[in-house]
């Protein structure tokens, strides 16, 4: 082995590395010239076979060219790996404005849709929000509310029972008396959730929502309650929409009223949905009853205060014009994407 043929193996490598299109090639050429039985590494072995005194100048011929190729090696090998990552980029270039394939990202149902815009203007005025169990005892869904068993207002909300002292509750306002209980006045709260009541047609369900408000303070009268709910119903529906108050009864409120919308089917000629009255009825109110500051053990006449409860459903009829309560809880895709 002479150093005319090294330098044979050394730019014959050099032309092969420049020769290779693709990293794989040239990782190849670099076996067959650097690696374990490369033309390379067959010289280093003949090394064995000079005389002693050649040996180290041959040996460091070697190791040069070696160095030498293994530089030219990672110099080739940056450039292929570059050309070739850049040739992926613009092959498999992403178009990020073309349109996925469609998924629905759901939306609000329209019963919270509802109660949260309820929640939002009754903030600005003060109130906040309260929350109570379905299952309520008998004595925060009837008795505290002063309807005593065997009273013949338990008809008024048919209930269903859970034991003999549970009932699912039949309204918001046992939220009412736990407030009463547990804080103190003055207070403004709102309280929603579910309510359960045996009864379904075109304009009841036997579960649905309502919202209750109550505000108790040192000096509360009716003007202040209409002035509330006015204000509440306007902000809610708009200005274009009637309302009145029908007096009423409710054992936990006195006086009390009902607060009834003008029919948006009908716009008040009478229809199904208002049952030919032209108006729907959105809930009850009145001043609180002061039998039931007395069960609650607040100071009356110190403390006064009205309170209101509406049906959500009931108010997203009104405002969306729907014509059947029990679309709410069938929920439809094609329904519940309307609002
Ligand atoms: N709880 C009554 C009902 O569900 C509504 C109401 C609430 C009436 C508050 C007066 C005051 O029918």
């Amino acid at each position: 082995m002479s150093q005319i043929q090294l330098n044979q193996i050394k730019s014959d490598a050099l032309k092969a590395f420049t020769a290779a299109v693709t990293s794989q090639d040239l990782y190849n050429q670099k076996v067959q010239f650097l690696g374990k039985s490369g033309a390379l590494t067959e010289a280093m072995k003949m090394m064995a076979s000079l005389p002693k005194e050649e040996k180290p100048a041959f040996g460091k011929m070697v190791n040069e060219v070696k160095s030498e190729l293994e530089t030219a090696y990672d110099q080739a090998e940056l450039s292929l790996k570059n050309q070739e990552i850049n040739s992926q980029m613009l092959n498999e270039k992403l178009d990020l404005t073309l349109p996925t394939s469609s998924r629905d990202p759901g939306k609000e149902h329209p019963v919270h849709k509802v109660t949260n815009e309820i929640f939002g203007i009754m903030a600005r005025l003060g109130y906040s929000l309260r929350t109570g169990p379905l299952i309520e005892k008998d004595y925060y869904n009837f008795e505290a509310l002063n309807i005593p068993p065997n009273h013949p207002a338990r008809d008024m909300q048919d209930t269903f029972f859970v034991d003999e002292t549970h009932v699912l509750r039949t309204h918001t306002s046992p939220i009412q008396i736990h407030s009463l209980e547990n804080e103190k006045p003055p207070l403004r709260i709102i309280g929603t959730g579910s309510v359960f009541r045996v009864d379904s047609d075109i304009s009841h369900l036997p579960n649905f929502h309502q919202i209750e408000g109550m505000c108790v303070d040192e000096k509360v009268s009716m003007s202040d309650l209409k002035g509330t709910i006015t204000f509440f119903v306007r902000e809610f529906f708009g200005p274009g929409l009637k309302t009145r108050f029908r007096p009423s009864f409710f054992p936990f409120t006195e006086p009390s009223a009902e607060v009834d919308c003008s029919c948006p089917i009908c716009k008040g000629k009478g229809c199904s949905l208002c049952k030919q009255t032209g108006w729907i009825e959105i809930g009850g109110c009145g001043l609180i009853n002061p039998k039931v500051f007395q069960f609650a053990k607040v100071e009356y006449p110190k403390w006064q205060g009205f309170a209101f409860g509406f049906g959500v459903e009931r108010m997203a009829i009104i405002k969306y014009g729907v014509d059947d309560i029990r679309l709410f809880p069938a929920n439809d895709v094609r329904f519940l994407k309307q609002f």
